[in-house]
Parts: C-alpha cells; sequence; structure tokens
C-alpha cells in the first residue's frame, strides 16, 4: 500500500504532487506529505490523515521547487502520525517509500553505531540514512546501486538530492512503479492513475530498475547499475472519470454502475453476431491442462470460490482454491498440467502477485483476471483477462466482484468448450442467459429501499451471521466480509450445514442472522438450517429470488426477493442487497464508506 508520486518539471511542483495524491488516496490515508527543494533546502509538509489535511499548509507555503516528491501512507512501522508520515529527509536527502524493509532493525542498529539519529519508527528512515551516507564517497548512481543491494523486502522509491536538484531517482522491487513523459517535465507514480490526468506516454519499471528523471530526460538502469532501454507504453486517452456524480459516496455509484459494467464486459467478451465467447488468442489446448488452481485475496478469492462450484459443475476439471497468502508459503505441487488463474482488481496485491510469480518460475501456465490492465499482474501473467469495469475508488469492492464474476464464468464456458463438457445447446442457452444479466441486476438494485430500512438493525447488532450452501455459501462470505469492512462490527459468513457443528452457540436472542437461499437444489436444506437459528432466536433476513410459490416462514423477520437468473447466474443477483446492506449500515454508523478505517485499496504489502 502507500502511494508515491514524484515531478522534475520547469514549473513550481507543489500544486501538481497534491493533486496526484488525491489520485492516489485510495492506497493509503493514513497520513500525507510531500517535499520539493527550495533554494537548496529541502522543505517537507507532511500531516497526519488525509490529503485534505496537507491541502491548506501546501497552498499556504512560500516555498516551492521544480521538483518534490510526495506521499498516501498506510501505516506499517510506526504509528501513523505526523512524525512517521513520508517524506522522511536528512539534510542531503528526501525519500518516499511504498513497501517494506525487512532487515531495518540490523541496518538501523549498523547506522546508530555510525552516528546517525533517527527521527521516525519507520523503516524508511534507514533508506535516508543509508543514501545520506553513501553519497559522501559515492556519486548519484553508484550510491543508488549500492543502497538497493543493501536492502531486504519490497519497495517503490522516490528521492530527492539538495545538491542535485535538477534530478530524482525512482526504484522499484515489489511494489510498483511507473514513469510518466509531459511536456517539459516528467514523472515517477505508484500507478498509471496518479499520471494519467498528466501525461498517457507511460514506462513501467520492472524489479530491480531503478531511474534517474530530469525534466527532459530519463535514464533506467538495472540493479547492477548497468543502462537499460525501456520502452514507452502509449496508455488509451480516455478520460478517467472520478467523480461521485450524484451520489454520496464512490461505494454508491460503483454499486450502481453494475448493469452498465456487467454489460460492458459481456459486450468485449460475446460476439453480438454469432454468440460466440470472443476470449482469443487462448494459448492452451484441452489436453494442456487437467487441473486448475483459483488463487486471490479478499473479495477477489471469494469470487474464485463461486468460479469452483461453477468449474465442478460444467466441466471435468480438478479444481483447487487457495488463498494468496497461502498459496505463496505452501509446498505446492507444480504439475505440468496445472493451469493457475490469478484474480485481482488491483493488480498489484503483493501475495497475488508474490504467488503469480511462483507459478511463473516453476514453469506453469499462468492467466490472470484483472480490472487493471497496466498492472504488475497483468504484465507478468502468461494470459490476462480484463474485467472491463472502470476504475473502482471505494475501497470495499463491488462492481470488481461482479465483474470478476463474470469473467470466471466466461472462461469456465470457454474451457468446458473446449474440453468438449457442454453441448452446443447447453452453451447457446447459458450465453443467452448471461446477455439477460445486465438488466436482472438494474431491477435488482430496487431492493435497495428495503435492505436500507433494515440495515439500522445491523448497525446497532454487536455481530452477526451470513449463511448459505452450495455457490450462496461464498456470496454469504463475500456478505460478511463486506458488512465487517464498512461497519466494523463483528460478521462471518458461514456454510449453513456447519452451523450445528459449533457456531450455532453464537446466536442469540436477537441477532441478525442473512439466510443467502436462492430456489435451488439446496433450498430445502438451508430452509431447515434457517429454522434452526430462528428456533434459537435469530432475527432472519432471508434473501432469496421472487418465484410463483410462495412461502410464508413463521418468525421470520424480513425477506428480500432479488429477480431469477439462472442458477449459475444467482451469485450475482444476492450479492446486490448484500452490498447494499454493507453501505447502509456504515451510512447509519457515520463511516468513512469509501476510505474505511485500517484497509487501502491496493495491498501492495504482505
Ligand atoms: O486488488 P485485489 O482484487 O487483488 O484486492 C484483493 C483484496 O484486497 C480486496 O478484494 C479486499 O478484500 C477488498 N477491500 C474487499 O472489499
Amino acid at each position: 500500500m502507500c502511494g508515491i508520486i514524484g515531478i522534475s518539471s520547469n514549473k513550481p511542483v507543489s500544486t501538481i504532487i497534491l493533486n496526484s495524491l488525491k489520485k492516489l488516496e485510495y492506497r493509503g490515508y493514513d497520513s500525507a506529505g510531500l517535499a520539493t527543494i527550495h533554494k537548496g533546502f529541502i522543505n517537507e509538509i507532511k500531516c497526519e490523515g488525509r490529503v485534505n489535511n496537507l491541502e491548506k499548509n501546501v497552498l499556504t507555503s512560500k516555498s516551492d521547487g521544480l521538483i518534490g516528491i510526495g506521499h498516501v501512507r498506510w501505516a506499517t512501522h510506526g504509528a501513523a502520525n505526523t512524525i512517521n508520515a513520508h517524506p522522511h529527509s536528512s539534510e542531503k536527502v528526501s525519500v518516499v517509500h511504498n513497501g517494506i524493509i525487512e532487515n531495518v532493525t540490523i541496518l538501523k542498529k549498523h547506522l546508530i553505531n555510525n552516528g546517525h539519529k533517527f527521527k521516525s519508527q519507520t523503516d524508511t528512515e534507514v533508506i535516508v540514512h543509508l543514501i545520506t551516507e553513501y553519497l559522501k564517497t559515492n556519486n548519484i548512481k553508484n550510491t543508488i546501486t549500492k543502497v538497493l543491494n543493501k536492502l531486504h523486502g519490497s519497495f517503490a522509491l522516490g528521492i530527492i538530492f539538495t545538491d542535485h536538484p535538477d534530478l530524482l531517482v525512482g526504484a522499484r522491487r515489489g511494489s510498483p512503479l511507473a514513469v510518466g513523459y509531459g511536456p517539459n517535465e516528467n514523472y515517477l507514480g505508484s500507478d498509471s492513475y496518479a499520471l494519467k490526468s498528466m501525461t498517457n506516454k507511460i514506462t513501467y519499471l520492472d524489479d530491480g530498475d531503478f531511474c534517474i528523471l530530469r525534466k527532459d530526460k530519463v535514464d533506467f538502469y538495472n540493479s547492477e547499475g548497468v543502462i537499460i532501454n525501456k520502452k514507452i507504453l502509449e496508455l488509451s486517452k480516455e478520460d478517467i472519470d472520478i467523480n461521485k456524480g450524484d451520489f454520496k459516496h464512490f461505494m454508491a455509484k460503483e454499486i450502481a454502475e453494475q448493469p452498465n459494467t456487467i454489460n460492458a464486459c459481456i459486450k468485449e467478451y460475446i460476439n453480438k453476431l454469432n454468440n460466440e465467447l470472443s476470449i482469443f488468442n487462448f494459448p492452451w489446448k484441452k489436453e494442456d491442462f487437467n487441473k486448475i488452481i483459483l488463487i486471490g485475496c479478499g473479495t477477489a478469492y471469494h469470487a474464485c470460490v463461486i468460479a469452483k462450484y461453477w468449474f465442478e459443475k460444467l466441466t471435468n476439471l480438478e479444481v483447487d482454491v487457495d488463498i494468496a497468502s497461502e498459496f505463496r508459503y505452501r509446498n505446492n505441487r507444480f504439475r505440468k498440467d496445472n493451469l493457475y488463474v490469478f484474480v485481482s482488481q488491483s493488480g498489484e496485491t503483493a501475495d497475488t502477485h508474490a504467488a503469480l510469480d511462483l507459478c511463473n518460475k516453476n514453469k506453469m501456465k499462468t492467466c490472470a483476471i484483472v480490472n487493471v490492465v497496466e498492472s504488475s499482474i497483468a504484465r507478468d501473467a502468461q494470459f490476462v483477462l480484463p474485467i472491463h469495469c472502470g476504475q473502482e475508488i471505494g475501497v470495499a469492492s463491488t462492481k470488481a466482484f461482479l465483474g470478476q464474476m463474470l469473467v470466471l464464468y466466461l472462461i469456465t464456458l470457454k474451457i468446458s468448450k473446449i474440453r468438449n463438457e457442454i453441448n452446443d445447446l447447453q452453451y447457446a442457452n447459458k450465453i443467452c442467459q448471461l446477455k439477460e444479466l445486465p438488466e436482472l441486476i438494474l431491477k435488482t438494485l430496487k431492493t435497495e429501499t428495503k435492505i436500507s430500512s433494515l440495515s439500522e438493525t445491523f448497525s446497532n447488532a454487536k455481530g452477526s451471521m451470513f449463511l448459505g450452501r452450495g455457490h450462496s455459501y461464498p456470496v454469504a462470505l463475500e456478505g460478511a466480509l463486506k458488512l465487517k469492512e464498512l461497519s466494523y462490527i463483528h460478521a462471518e459468513g458461514y456454510p449453513a450445514g456447519e452451523m450445528k457443528h459449533g457456531p450455532l452457540a453464537l446466536i442469540e436472542e436477537g441477532m441478525p442472522v442473512v439466510v443467502i437461499a436462492p430456489r435451488d437444489d439446496h433450498y430445502e436444506k438451508t430452509m431447515s438450517n434457517m429454522q434452526e437459528v430462528i428456533a434459537r432466536g435469530a432475527k432472519v433476513l432471508l434473501i432469496t429470488n421472487k418465484s410463483s410459490d410462495e412461502i410464508k416462514f413463521d418468525n421470520l423477520w424480513e425477506k428480500i426477493e432479488v429477480e431469477t437468473s439462472s442458477i449459475d447466474l444467482m451469485p450475482f443477483l444476492l450479492t446486490i442487497p448484500l452490498q447494499n446492506l454493507a453501505y447502509y449500515s456504515a451510512l447509519t454508523l457515520g463511516h468513512d464508506i469509501d476510505k474505511p478505517r485500517n484497509l487501502a485499496k491496493s495491498v501492495t504489502v504482505e
């Protein structure tokens, strides 16, 4: 997490840095800061909390420079306060850092023994002291090469120097970093979103690379300090719509956008004329793989769990699902007929990226499903399927979750087709059903009014449970995750059939329980589990789909009916009221919906 920016220009840069930091704020909002070089001195402005807190001080500051760096922080080492806010500086050097330095203790001890004094509790400050030390006897290039080789862990760095006020150094290992090219100025940024309003010409640094950037020139080096050539990419010029429009929060906007984002994705992948899936260049033939392993974190992991049910239903493949942070440290069986699919909205999640790296190193087949197509995961996977849902700003993932499910469903169909495990008629039907999905999502969004009236019960509760069977179980996991990350109230997702093996003991009079039960093969069994929690005093909200045979339940607290799609596609519709339940519960509590406490949008540390 954390976001960094750097600019070398022929005009003052503070306001440009400030504006870019606003775009990067989704990566961290524990503190914000910037530094410029003005009349030979480092001018640091930093504050605890949001970029808005920084704005006033920046606008009233009399010292601005033509070169500068900025940072938004998601705290790792040291509390979220002004002292630990970046940039961190000595008299000669100022540094912003995204990542974690793992050998900080040993480096710090050594530096302290050599007389260095530390002001903060951050790991970043060791970089400042190391550079200051090496600069005494080395030029910039050699200093950076030597310092980077001393660091263990991950970093994206922006560095400025009082003795070289015309240049800015960028370096990366593990954490993402891009260089942008503008008229009489050049930029560094954690991602291309931060740079897109200034330029669409981008170079991504690879792991181990660093660059020396001036307003009219950028030189790239590898980890040995040897100059290298890098490609300049031209990103699509379409302006990123980062306005909330008429919505109070990005999350509300992103929930409402889902009929459109799903429609856009369907249009990308389903050929209108022949109803064929246009997943071109799929690099593997049916005999190339017999097992599929789906990997992600958080919401993306939940999309993977749902897809396991689809793969098992529509193909004969063996299917595993894994949490990236677990996968990367297990003793995995890398077999040559395994296909690994990595799901990530940001494409920068450190654990997912590390899991992908591990598979690439073991020469496995790797496919990425991402939203950010310029991301590290997209660049490093052998085959990429974008979810085409536009930038997601709210930290709680909503439209990306539906997009991930959609692409996972499409790839299930594609694989089922190439393996001849689905017949033409079934295949054609499933494509037709998909085309109806945007309209069904639109209609299901109408459940918002009712769910908003029920949300207070959840925001007043000590905790809640979300239950489901079959592919409604991962939907329950996702509903619980959404509620806890936004309302900060404990919520647990559980397989409905498992309750009697322990969690039933949690149920007490008035506890809100969401039962997710579409009219599928699991319905009757889930209804029995529902009765078991009602009998123990739970206040049950049943989320099911519209059906002609209305069933009445005694003592059921409330029911929400979503539209009816094919059974496969029900997770899309069942998710909608859960997103709104979390949104309205957090709204009642007055929480910061788009930036929940302790979280960040892009989790670039492990
Ligand atoms: O960018 P990614 O999809 O890799 O992110 C994975 C998780 O960090 C993310 O889904 C997280 O769980 C969301 N905040 C959930 O709403």
